[in-house]
């Protein structure tokens, strides 16, 4: 199994530096994968340590790869497609900012 970029992924020339403290940054690309960078752990849903093999990984969001979780770069060929940015917020986001404006002494983020 490859936890490696697909060869042809424009990720490829993406900057690698993580967020300056180490954590995990996850950038879901453009009609792609979910690129993950940084320090962090691959789990299953057991808890079963999933090895990522390297310390950039592509995990599949197309449902399509033969080698889940991780991108095989099968989703070019299937013509997935999804912006990198939500087009709205989650519902769930707006929910949290009204809880935290009905707080006294907060302000919404
Ligand atoms: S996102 Fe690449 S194979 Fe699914």
């Amino acid at each position: 199994m490859s936890a490696a970029l697909p060869a042809d992924d424009p990720t490829d020339d993406t900057p690698t530096d993580p967020v300056a403290d180490g954590a995990a940054t996850i950038t879901p690309y453009r009609d792609g994968p979910l690129i993950v960078r940084g320090d962090f752990r691959l789990v299953d849903q057991d808890g079963t340590e999933i090895d990522p093999g390297r310390r950039t990984v592509a995990l599949c969001r197309c449902g399509k790869s033969g080698v889940k979780p991780f991108c095989d770069g099968t989703h070019k060929r299937s013509g997935f497609s999804a912006p990198s940015a939500p087009s709205r917020p989650r519902p769930a986001a707006a929910i949290r900012r009204q809880d935290t404006a009905d707080q006294p002494g907060t302000r919404p983020a």
